[in-house]
Protein backbone atom coordinates (compact mmCIF):
# COMPACT_ATOMS: atom_id res chain seq x y z
CA UNK A 1 0.00 0.00 0.00
CA UNK A 2 1.13 3.71 -0.48
CA UNK A 3 0.99 6.43 1.97
CA UNK A 4 -2.43 7.79 0.48
CA UNK A 5 -3.92 4.66 1.32
CA UNK A 6 -2.95 3.49 4.12
CA UNK A 7 -3.43 7.20 5.58
CA UNK A 8 -7.15 6.98 4.46
CA UNK A 9 -6.76 3.53 5.87
CA UNK A 10 -5.59 4.73 9.17
CA UNK A 11 -7.86 7.25 9.56
CA UNK A 12 -10.62 4.92 8.98
CA UNK A 13 -9.58 2.26 11.66
CA UNK A 14 -9.16 4.87 14.10
CA UNK A 15 -12.81 6.59 13.50
CA UNK A 16 -13.91 2.81 13.67
CA UNK A 17 -12.19 2.54 17.13
CA UNK A 18 -10.25 -0.76 15.38
CA UNK A 19 -7.04 -1.20 17.10
CA UNK A 20 -6.15 -4.34 15.98
CA UNK A 21 -6.50 -3.33 11.80
CA UNK A 22 -4.34 -0.12 13.46
CA UNK A 23 -1.44 -2.44 14.46
CA UNK A 24 -1.79 -3.94 11.22
CA UNK A 25 -0.92 -1.14 9.02
CA UNK A 26 2.64 -0.03 11.01
CA UNK A 27 5.78 -1.22 10.19
CA UNK A 28 7.15 -3.06 13.39
CA UNK A 29 10.02 -0.74 14.00
CA UNK A 30 7.49 2.44 13.82
CA UNK A 31 7.71 5.16 15.49
CA UNK A 32 5.35 8.26 16.12
CA UNK A 33 6.64 11.48 17.09
CA UNK A 34 3.82 14.78 18.59
CA UNK A 35 5.65 17.40 18.08
CA UNK A 36 3.60 19.56 20.98
CA UNK A 37 5.25 17.40 23.38
CA UNK A 38 7.95 15.67 22.09
CA UNK A 39 7.67 12.22 23.06
CA UNK A 40 7.99 9.44 20.59
CA UNK A 41 5.84 6.22 21.03
CA UNK A 42 6.57 2.68 18.95
CA UNK A 43 3.92 0.77 17.40
CA UNK A 44 2.72 -0.88 20.50
CA UNK A 45 3.20 2.31 22.91
CA UNK A 46 0.97 4.36 19.92
CA UNK A 47 -1.79 2.03 19.02
CA UNK A 48 -2.19 1.77 23.13
CA UNK A 49 -2.13 6.08 23.45
CA UNK A 50 -5.41 5.53 20.69
CA UNK A 51 -7.35 2.99 22.14
CA UNK A 52 -6.88 4.19 25.73
CA UNK A 53 -6.95 7.98 24.83
CA UNK A 54 -9.77 9.71 27.52
CA UNK A 55 -12.97 10.61 25.27
CA UNK A 56 -12.15 9.81 22.26
CA UNK A 57 -14.89 9.48 19.67
CA UNK A 58 -14.29 10.43 16.05
CA UNK A 59 -11.22 11.09 13.48
CA UNK A 60 -13.21 12.59 10.58
CA UNK A 61 -10.15 13.34 7.36
CA UNK A 62 -10.04 17.07 5.81
CA UNK A 63 -7.38 16.85 3.65
CA UNK A 64 -4.85 14.49 2.76
CA UNK A 65 -1.85 14.86 -0.05
CA UNK A 66 0.79 12.18 -0.85
CA UNK A 67 3.17 11.15 -3.10
CA UNK A 68 4.21 7.73 -3.12
CA UNK A 69 6.13 6.99 -0.14
CA UNK A 70 5.47 10.01 1.63
CA UNK A 71 1.95 11.68 2.73
CA UNK A 72 0.03 14.24 5.34
CA UNK A 73 -3.19 13.53 6.22
CA UNK A 74 -5.49 16.80 8.26
CA UNK A 75 -7.98 15.70 9.86
CA UNK A 76 -10.97 17.19 12.96
CA UNK A 77 -10.54 14.80 16.07
CA UNK A 78 -13.77 14.72 18.51
CA UNK A 79 -13.47 14.29 21.89
CA UNK A 80 -15.52 14.28 25.13
CA UNK A 81 -14.74 17.82 27.14
CA UNK A 82 -14.92 17.35 31.14
CA UNK A 83 -18.10 18.97 31.18
CA UNK A 84 -19.38 16.14 28.71
CA UNK A 85 -19.70 18.01 25.46
CA UNK A 86 -17.62 17.68 22.37
CA UNK A 87 -14.02 18.83 22.21
CA UNK A 88 -12.72 19.24 18.22
CA UNK A 89 -8.64 19.15 17.64
CA UNK A 90 -7.41 19.39 14.53
CA UNK A 91 -4.21 17.40 13.46
CA UNK A 92 -1.84 17.09 10.72
CA UNK A 93 0.14 13.52 10.71
CA UNK A 94 2.92 13.47 8.32
CA UNK A 95 3.59 10.03 7.32
CA UNK A 96 6.55 7.80 5.86
CA UNK A 97 5.53 4.38 4.51
CA UNK A 98 7.87 1.58 4.53
CA UNK A 99 7.42 -1.76 2.37
CA UNK A 100 4.02 -1.31 2.23
CA UNK A 101 3.96 -0.43 5.95
CA UNK A 102 3.32 3.23 7.90
CA UNK A 103 6.92 3.32 9.13
CA UNK A 104 6.71 7.14 10.97
CA UNK A 105 4.30 9.68 11.43
CA UNK A 106 5.08 12.96 13.04
CA UNK A 107 1.95 14.34 14.38
CA UNK A 108 1.20 17.96 14.60
CA UNK A 109 -2.05 18.73 17.56
CA UNK A 110 -3.52 21.66 17.89
CA UNK A 111 -7.03 22.70 20.16
CA UNK A 112 -9.79 24.31 17.68
CA UNK A 113 -11.56 27.59 18.14
CA UNK A 114 -8.74 29.31 20.59
CA UNK A 115 -9.08 33.08 20.81
CA UNK A 116 -5.93 34.39 18.74
CA UNK A 117 -3.41 36.03 21.02
CA UNK A 118 -3.75 39.51 22.20
CA UNK A 119 -1.74 42.25 20.13
CA UNK A 120 -1.34 39.65 16.92
CA UNK A 121 -4.25 40.64 14.41
CA UNK A 122 -4.10 43.42 12.39
CA UNK A 123 -7.39 45.67 12.30
CA UNK A 124 -7.95 44.42 16.26
CA UNK A 125 -7.26 46.95 18.48
CA UNK A 126 -6.30 45.56 22.23
CA UNK A 127 -8.54 46.73 24.80
CA UNK A 128 -7.09 49.28 26.97
CA UNK A 129 -4.13 50.15 24.46
CA UNK A 130 -2.49 53.44 24.98
CA UNK A 131 -0.23 55.01 22.92
CA UNK A 132 3.72 54.80 24.56
CA UNK A 133 4.27 57.41 27.09
CA UNK A 134 6.84 60.03 24.91
CA UNK A 135 9.88 62.41 26.30
CA UNK A 136 7.53 64.95 27.86
CA UNK A 137 4.06 63.48 27.19
CA UNK A 138 2.03 60.63 28.52
CA UNK A 139 -1.64 59.42 27.83
CA UNK A 140 -4.76 58.07 29.80
CA UNK A 141 -8.15 57.46 28.33
CA UNK A 142 -10.52 60.52 29.23
CA UNK A 143 -13.06 60.19 31.68
CA UNK A 144 -16.09 62.46 33.28
CA UNK A 145 -13.21 64.00 35.81
CA UNK A 146 -11.85 65.68 33.01
CA UNK A 147 -14.97 68.08 31.70
CA UNK A 148 -13.76 70.82 33.16
CA UNK A 149 -10.22 69.96 31.68
CA UNK A 150 -12.33 69.30 28.01
CA UNK A 151 -14.54 72.45 28.49
CA UNK A 152 -11.86 74.92 28.61
CA UNK A 153 -9.56 72.75 25.79
CA UNK A 154 -13.08 72.84 23.40
CA UNK A 155 -13.57 76.85 24.00
CA UNK A 156 -9.86 77.43 22.67
CA UNK A 157 -10.70 75.03 19.58
CA UNK A 158 -13.71 77.04 19.20
CA UNK A 159 -12.02 79.58 17.00
CA UNK A 160 -10.79 77.17 14.29
CA UNK A 161 -14.54 75.32 14.26
CA UNK A 162 -16.36 78.23 12.66
CA UNK A 163 -19.31 80.18 13.09
CA UNK A 164 -20.55 78.40 16.23
CA UNK A 165 -22.03 79.39 19.85
CA UNK A 166 -19.18 78.97 22.29
CA UNK A 167 -18.43 75.35 23.90
CA UNK A 168 -19.82 74.47 26.86
CA UNK A 169 -19.73 72.33 29.93
CA UNK A 170 -22.89 69.95 28.22
CA UNK A 171 -20.19 70.13 24.70
CA UNK A 172 -17.67 68.34 26.86
CA UNK A 173 -19.46 65.83 28.22
CA UNK A 174 -20.47 64.95 25.31
CA UNK A 175 -17.71 64.92 23.89
CA UNK A 176 -16.17 62.20 26.41
CA UNK A 177 -19.18 60.40 26.00
CA UNK A 178 -17.84 60.32 22.29
CA UNK A 179 -13.98 58.71 23.32
CA UNK A 180 -16.30 56.24 26.01
CA UNK A 181 -18.30 55.26 22.97
CA UNK A 182 -15.12 55.25 20.52
CA UNK A 183 -13.24 52.93 23.39
CA UNK A 184 -15.64 50.25 23.31
CA UNK A 185 -16.98 49.76 19.75
CA UNK A 186 -13.01 50.54 18.44
CA UNK A 187 -10.54 50.23 21.31
CA UNK A 188 -9.25 53.80 20.33
CA UNK A 189 -10.73 57.15 20.52
CA UNK A 190 -9.32 60.36 21.33
CA UNK A 191 -6.52 60.11 24.43
CA UNK A 192 -5.85 62.73 27.44
CA UNK A 193 -2.17 64.04 26.56
CA UNK A 194 -0.64 65.46 30.02
CA UNK A 195 2.68 66.22 31.17
CA UNK A 196 5.01 63.52 32.96
CA UNK A 197 3.34 65.89 36.32
CA UNK A 198 -0.06 65.09 35.40
CA UNK A 199 -0.69 68.47 33.73
CA UNK A 200 -3.38 68.34 31.64
CA UNK A 201 -2.29 69.29 27.82
CA UNK A 202 -4.79 68.10 25.42
CA UNK A 203 -6.12 65.22 23.84
CA UNK A 204 -4.51 63.27 20.61
CA UNK A 205 -5.96 60.26 19.23
CA UNK A 206 -8.06 58.09 16.51
CA UNK A 207 -11.42 58.31 15.48
CA UNK A 208 -13.51 57.22 12.46
CA UNK A 209 -15.00 59.76 10.49
CA UNK A 210 -17.39 59.46 7.65
CA UNK A 211 -15.38 61.59 4.38
CA UNK A 212 -17.90 61.44 1.88
CA UNK A 213 -19.36 57.97 2.78
CA UNK A 214 -16.07 56.52 3.39
CA UNK A 215 -14.68 55.49 7.25
CA UNK A 216 -11.61 56.36 7.89
CA UNK A 217 -9.69 56.43 10.57
CA UNK A 218 -8.19 60.07 11.60
CA UNK A 219 -5.56 61.16 13.50
CA UNK A 220 -7.07 64.27 16.04
CA UNK A 221 -5.19 66.63 18.13
CA UNK A 222 -6.32 69.28 20.27
CA UNK A 223 -4.40 71.50 22.64
CA UNK A 224 -5.18 73.82 25.12
CA UNK A 225 -3.80 77.75 23.83
CA UNK A 226 -1.35 77.79 26.72
CA UNK A 227 0.43 74.31 25.79
CA UNK A 228 0.45 75.10 21.86
CA UNK A 229 3.81 76.32 20.19
CA UNK A 230 6.10 73.69 22.26
CA UNK A 231 6.22 70.80 19.35
CA UNK A 232 3.52 68.78 21.73
CA UNK A 233 0.94 68.02 18.95
CA UNK A 234 3.46 66.71 16.86
CA UNK A 235 5.16 64.22 19.82
CA UNK A 236 2.09 63.41 20.65
CA UNK A 237 0.52 62.67 17.02
CA UNK A 238 3.68 60.53 16.60
CA UNK A 239 3.55 58.44 19.27
CA UNK A 240 -0.17 57.82 18.35
CA UNK A 241 0.69 56.88 14.46
CA UNK A 242 3.39 54.87 16.35
CA UNK A 243 0.58 52.60 18.44
CA UNK A 244 -1.72 52.85 14.83
CA UNK A 245 0.81 51.01 13.21
CA UNK A 246 2.27 48.46 15.49
CA UNK A 247 -1.90 47.68 15.55
CA UNK A 248 -2.32 47.39 11.62
CA UNK A 249 -4.00 50.86 11.05
CA UNK A 250 -1.23 52.11 8.85
CA UNK A 251 -3.48 54.65 6.73
CA UNK A 252 -4.51 57.53 8.52
CA UNK A 253 -5.78 60.77 7.57
CA UNK A 254 -6.55 64.19 8.91
CA UNK A 255 -9.11 66.59 7.81
CA UNK A 256 -8.16 70.02 8.20
CA UNK A 257 -10.18 73.21 7.40
CA UNK A 258 -8.38 75.05 5.20
CA UNK A 259 -7.11 78.01 7.25
CA UNK A 260 -6.13 76.05 10.32
CA UNK A 261 -2.67 76.32 9.76
CA UNK A 262 -1.56 74.95 12.87
CA UNK A 263 -3.15 72.12 12.27
CA UNK A 264 -1.70 71.45 8.91
CA UNK A 265 1.98 72.04 10.32
CA UNK A 266 0.59 68.66 12.25
CA UNK A 267 -0.58 66.81 9.63
CA UNK A 268 2.86 67.52 7.65
CA UNK A 269 5.18 67.02 10.79
CA UNK A 270 3.39 63.84 10.31
CA UNK A 271 4.54 62.93 6.46
CA UNK A 272 0.92 63.73 5.46
CA UNK A 273 0.24 65.78 2.56
CA UNK A 274 -3.67 66.77 1.22
CA UNK A 275 -5.03 63.96 -0.73
CA UNK A 276 -7.65 65.91 -1.87
CA UNK A 277 -10.74 67.84 -0.60
CA UNK A 278 -14.10 66.82 1.07
CA UNK A 279 -17.32 68.20 2.37
CA UNK A 280 -17.23 66.58 6.35
CA UNK A 281 -19.09 68.16 9.20
CA UNK A 282 -20.91 70.88 7.07
CA UNK A 283 -17.43 72.81 5.32
CA UNK A 284 -14.99 71.76 3.29
CA UNK A 285 -11.59 69.76 4.75
CA UNK A 286 -8.59 69.21 2.89
CA UNK A 287 -8.07 65.58 3.27
CA UNK A 288 -4.18 64.90 4.40
CA UNK A 289 -3.14 61.18 4.60
CA UNK A 290 -0.01 59.03 3.14
CA UNK A 291 -1.91 56.75 0.59
CA UNK A 292 -3.53 58.34 -2.29
CA UNK A 293 -4.99 55.01 -3.16
CA UNK A 294 -7.06 54.80 0.31
CA UNK A 295 -8.66 57.95 0.24
C1 LIG B 1 -3.11 72.19 15.89
C2 LIG B 1 -2.47 72.20 17.28
C3 LIG B 1 -2.82 70.89 17.97
C4 LIG B 1 -0.95 72.31 17.13
O1 LIG B 1 -0.36 72.14 18.40
P1 LIG B 1 1.16 72.54 18.72
O2 LIG B 1 1.62 71.72 19.87
O3 LIG B 1 1.24 74.00 18.85
O4 LIG B 1 1.91 72.06 17.39
P2 LIG B 1 3.45 71.71 17.33
O5 LIG B 1 4.19 72.70 18.17
O6 LIG B 1 3.66 70.26 17.64
O7 LIG B 1 3.75 71.98 15.82
C5 LIG B 1 3.74 70.95 14.83
C6 LIG B 1 4.07 71.57 13.49
O8 LIG B 1 3.05 72.50 13.12
C7 LIG B 1 3.56 73.80 12.94
N1 LIG B 1 2.67 74.77 13.57
C8 LIG B 1 2.16 74.71 14.81
N2 LIG B 1 1.41 75.81 15.05
C9 LIG B 1 1.46 76.55 13.93
C10 LIG B 1 0.88 77.77 13.54
N3 LIG B 1 0.08 78.48 14.37
N4 LIG B 1 1.14 78.26 12.30
C11 LIG B 1 1.91 77.57 11.46
N5 LIG B 1 2.49 76.40 11.76
C12 LIG B 1 2.27 75.90 12.98
C13 LIG B 1 4.86 73.80 13.71
O9 LIG B 1 5.76 74.73 13.16
C14 LIG B 1 5.33 72.38 13.55
O10 LIG B 1 5.96 72.22 12.29
P3 LIG B 1 7.44 71.57 12.20
O11 LIG B 1 7.27 70.15 12.64
O12 LIG B 1 7.77 71.74 10.77
O13 LIG B 1 8.26 72.39 13.14
C15 LIG B 1 -2.97 73.38 18.13
O14 LIG B 1 -2.76 74.55 17.43
C16 LIG B 1 -4.43 73.28 18.48
O15 LIG B 1 -4.80 72.63 19.47
N6 LIG B 1 -5.31 73.91 17.68
C17 LIG B 1 -6.74 73.85 17.95
C18 LIG B 1 -7.31 72.47 17.72
C19 LIG B 1 -7.23 72.08 16.27
O16 LIG B 1 -7.36 72.87 15.39
N7 LIG B 1 -7.01 70.78 16.05
C20 LIG B 1 -6.92 70.22 14.73
C21 LIG B 1 -8.27 70.01 14.17
S1 LIG B 1 -8.15 69.47 12.49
Amino acid sequence: MDAATLLTRLAEVIDAHDWDALASLLDPGFTCRLVHTGEVFDRDGWVRLNADYPGFQRMHVDDLVADGDRGVLRATVVGTADDGGDQLFAVASFATVRDGALVELVEVWTDVGQAPPSGTRPGRWPEGAVPDATERLRFRPLTMADVDDVTAMLVDFDPMRGDRPPSTRDDAVRWVEWQQRNYAEHGFGLWVVETHDGTFVGDCGLTVQDVEGTPLVEIGYHLLAGHRGHGYAREAARAVRDLAATHGVGHLVALVRPDNTASQGVARSLGMEVLRTAYVHGGDALVFGTDPALV
